[in-house]
């Protein structure tokens, strides 16, 4: 299928460039001519002198015109790795490689993350220019990919103050139980419901779970096509969440023509193409659905709120002017859709395939189920505030599993001085997730999977967000993410559902869940498969409505 090899091909913020090899070698050999000229150029134009004293954070020393980017290719790895050796090298939390014309700054250390998104926030508000970041956001419409200014600040209003607020919250409460019950109802048919258990894909699970709610949130319904008779996904949901996480794959990729844009155009290494087709494949049927949604309020052939759609379409400002314009509807709903889908799925894979790993965590996040739930109905959303070792277990996979290697970037708007180093104003700053996550100056054994680690003195206040910076969860600040309630209901639930319904243990003949990345990216090299078997009184298992 296109898009498995869209999704196979395609690095993702952090898993560098994978490029086909004659162009690779087409790409170098433009590499050393730009730097050639540059060299001759640079001998008979006098230079500039920076008035800057501080030191640009440690790294290695760039070319001219094309920076690092000749390592960066030539080290066979895939970008996020080898920026990670970079920073392995200078050992000082903090470096600064140059791609092309950019100053790329890595950060593992939560004490200079947290001066760069907390005591600097204004000074670092904005986001890198990209070609996937501006076919994906529509132009910069929405409000993840927008750079900071007046259309940032308008999405991030609108989704802040209509979409993601308590009120909205309390509002779509039983679309999101209605996906819960239909999860439960689903992973019990898979399960052979009641015949003594079979094997479950959980990553297809998860995935599909979280992109079910997203569209009864934003579309109120479940289907893009026809509905199945067992509450999973058809061949329409299927090929819609394929083309969600290959465009996740896609964006912030390390993309050589997003540094050296004289390049773009060419697509020397099919990025392009990849982005085009993703996006295309995500936004298809949806622009259908918003199409359709708008030409019936327009016409007056709607009437009354049901979802996120009905919101954003009929939202009007003081003077009773309609405050979005369709293409704006269609860029926030797409960033619904990337922001929600591939966080709570991951982090459950891999808490539940470290957790079959130790069988004790895994009984004591079950007993406390049953303890604060009991048997005798389904967790909901109200259990939540008491799930606490569950919630320190999805923690602990934020912190060890993060879904990709670095946080979404942000852009130095000005000069600025972190942590006694000069940034460039343009530079792009992008916080480790595996290096703050994994930080042995931090956390004590850091390899290892231990959700005791997050139970506070307090241990019934466990959270999922995570203001130090240690680990990144929702992130803080100015840029932070907009929907803690909403991802931490969706992660839990998910988590929640799945363990209090079904015993999981290994397929038969597994000695221990494989727990190994991909090559190319951070997910479960291969997804988790396990054998689950209900646990509940048959009842509780039929789904309500769809
Ligand atoms: C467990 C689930 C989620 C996690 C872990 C998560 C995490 C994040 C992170 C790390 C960022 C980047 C922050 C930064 O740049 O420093 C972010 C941004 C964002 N998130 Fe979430 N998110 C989740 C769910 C959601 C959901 C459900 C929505 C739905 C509306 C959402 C909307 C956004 C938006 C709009 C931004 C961009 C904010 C901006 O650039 O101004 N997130 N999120």
């Amino acid at each position: 299928m296109v898009m498995e090899a869209v999704a196979a091909a395609s690095p993702s913020l952090g898993l560098g460039a994978s490029l086909p090899s004659s162009s690779s070698i087409v790409l170098q050999l433009i590499l050393l001519m730009v730097v050639l000229v540059f060299l001759v150029v640079q001998t008979l134009v006098p230079q500039r002198k920076s008035t800057c004293t501080a030191p640009l954070p440690p790294g290695p020393t760039p070319w001219p015109v094309v920076g690092n980017l000749p390592e960066m290719l030539l080290s066979g790895k895939p970008a996020f790795q080898w920026i990670h050796h970079v920073l392995e090298r200078t050992g000082s939390g903090i470096a600064c490689v140059k791609l092309g014309g950019v100053h790329v700054i890595p950060i593992t250390c939560p004490n200079i993350a947290c001066e760069v998104l907390k005591r600097q926030d204004t000074n670092f508000a904005s986001r890198p220019l990209t070609f996937a970041s501006e076919t994906f956001s529509r132009g910069y419409m929405g409000a993840i990919m927008s750079p900071y200014g007046d259309q940032w600040r308008k999405m991030r209003r609108v989704l802040t103050s209509e979409i993601v607020c308590p009120s909205r919250h309390k509002w779509l409460h039983d679309k999101r139980a209605d996906e819960a019950n239909n999860l439960t109802s689903y992973v019990y048919n898979l399960a052979g419901a009641g015949s003594g258990g079979a094997a479950v894909d959980v990553r297809h699970v998860a995935r599909h779970y979280c992109a079910n709610v997203v569209r009864r949130l934003v579309f109120g319904t479940r289907y893009f096509g026809e509905p199945q008779p067992d509450g999973g996904p058809g061949p329409l949901e299927v090929q819609h969440v394929d083309a969600v996480f290959a465009c996740l794959g896609l964006l912030y990729a390390f993309c050589v023509s997003d540094y050296l844009p004289w390049l773009l155009g060419l697509d020397l290494d099919g990025h392009e193409k990849m982005v085009r087709e993703a996006i295309e494949m995500m936004t298809r049927l949806p622009d259908v659905l918003i199409d359709e949604r708008w030409r019936q309020w327009k016409s007056g052939g709607k009437q009354g709120l049901e979802d996120f759609l009905d919101v954003l379409i009929t939202l009007e400002d003081a003077e009773a002017k309609p405050v979005l314009t369709i293409e704006e509807v269609k860029a926030l709903s797409q960033d619904i859709t990337f922001a929600a889908m591939d966080n709570p799925s991951n982090a459950v894979e891999w808490a539940l395939a470290e957790m079959v790993n130790s069988p004790d965590m895994l009984k004591k996040a079950v007993e406390e189920i049953d303890g604060v739930v009991g048997r005798d109905r389904l967790v909901q959303e109200s259990d939540i505030p008491r799930l606490n070792y569950l919630k320190a277990c999805i923690r602990e996979a934020f912190r060890l599993h993060p879904v990709v290697p670095f946080n979404v970037p942000h852009v130095a708007l000005v000069d600025a001085t972190v942590a006694g180093y000069h940034i460039p104003k343009g530079s792009h700053v992008i916080l480790s997730r595996i290096g703050l996550g994994r930080n042995p100056a931090v956390w004590d054994d850091p390899l290892r999977f231990n959700p005791d680690r997050h139970i506070p003195v307090d241990p019934a206040n466990v959270t999922l967000t995570e203001n130090d910076l240690r680990i990144i969860s929702f992130s803080t600040g100015r840029r932070g993410c907009i929907a803690t309630s909403l991802g931490t209901a969706m992660t839990v639930m998910l988590f929640a559902r799945l363990l209090q319904g079904f015993s999981w243990r290994k397929p038969a003949g597994m000695a221990a869940v494989d727990l190994s990345e991909g090559r190319h990216d951070i997910f479960m090299a291969k997804p988790l498969v396990l054998h689950a078997e209900p646990r509940l009184p048959a009842h509780l298992y039929s789904a309500t409505s769809m």
